[in-house]
């Protein structure tokens, strides 16, 4: 069914907007009622904007229809600025089943080919999304963690921004997700002073003005949450993300998305991990459950204000 029906908006104007407003939309990832609950639960109390991101594994996890059947019962209005991406797509057969599903924004992240391969995937992908007048993000160079074992262009790692203008004409993307030094999950960093590529960041910005970055991997990795899950039985003593401050000056160089997924994981287990030490004789899964949906929600709401800036951005 086309998002349309939904209710769900596509990337284009909500971008330009964050573009000229300069602020950044969260992308969060959701798995299940409680995590879509509680982000679009933020958003309306934020009066922000939201992508809701589904990986391939967590769209496998849910399955199609109850995904579908979970997004009509939210009731979504356009005037409500909801997207429905796609994250990660891996194909070209991927992104075309989730646009016929409804989703109104996809990624095909072929950074893991050859330059010129990931533009004629890329390409082939916008061809079609733009059919549907679904938005389309694809990804320039490799970014730590889940992509680390790949080697990139003779730039290294890093997104080289001679790159950007070619891929972006022969692709016809509506964003680029660019590597600068995030990384995938909770373990990011070993030193806190580290800095992403500002440097290549404010070049592409200046070279392409108009393109809209996205930033994966960009979660923060809150102290307070990772100290809750380790005094509640849990270890991840090194966890580590991206300092809020540098999240912020990156909205300043025109990354209009952060995508989010490690940040509401690590809420929502601690939260769970308090409940169940706390209350040894709990046995309802609605109440801890619903104390982790409690505590994605604060995330959110803390993220959308004070990393994406995004709130009462609605008309
Ligand atoms: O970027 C990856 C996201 O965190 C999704 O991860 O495939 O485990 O759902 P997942
Ligand atoms: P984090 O692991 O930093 O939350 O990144 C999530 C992401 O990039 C989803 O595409
Ligand atoms: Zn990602």
């Amino acid at each position: 069914m086309p998002y349309q029906k939904y209710g769900l908006v596509n990337t284009r104007k909500l971008f330009a907007d964050a573009l000229a407003r300069h602020y950044a939309i969260g992308a969060f990832n959701f798995y299940n009622m409680e995590t879509l609950n509680a982000i679009l639960n933020a958003a309306t109390d934020c009066n922000s904007p939201v992508i809701l991101a589904v990986s391939e594994s967590a769209l496998k996890y849910m399955g199609d229809d109850l995904l579908m059947g979970m997004i009509a019962g939210k009731k979504i209005k356009q005037s409500d600025a909801i997207v429905l991406h796609l994250d990660h797509g891996s194909s070209y057969e991927s992104c075309m089943h989730a646009i016929k599903l409804g989703f109104s924004s996809v990624m095909i992240d072929a950074s893991k080919l050859s330059f010129d391969e990931n533009i004629k995937l890329s390409a082939r992908v916008a061809r079609y999304a733009h059919k549907h007048n679904v938005t389309v993000e694809a990804e320039l160079g490799v970014l730590g963690g889940v992509e680390d074992e790949i080697t990139s262009s003779k730039f290294g790692f890093y997104t080289n921004p001679d790159d950007v203008e070619k891929f972006i004409s022969n692709t016809n993307v509506d964003s680029l997700a660019v590597a600068i030094g995030t990384s995938h999950g909770a373990y990011k960093r070993n030193n806190p002073n580290e800095k992403l590529r500002f440097d290549i960041l404010s070049e592409i910005a200046n070279r392409m003005p108009k393109l809209p970055l996205v930033l994966h991997g960009a979660s923060n990795i809150p102290q307070n949450l990772v100290r809750k899950i380790n005094s509640y039985g849990g270890k991840m003593e090194k966890a580590m993300g991206i300092p809020a401050a540098q999240l912020r000056r990156s909205v300043s160089m025109n990354v209009c998305k952060i995508n989010v997924d490690s940040d509401n994981r690590i809420a929502f287990t601690a939260a769970v991990r308090e409940t169940l030490l706390k209350k040894p004789s709990e046995f309802n899964p609605r109440n801890y459950l619903g104390m982790g949906q409690d505590a994605v929600y604060k995330n959110c709401v803390n993220e959308i204000k004070n990393i994406m800036q995004s709130d009462n951005k609605l008309k």
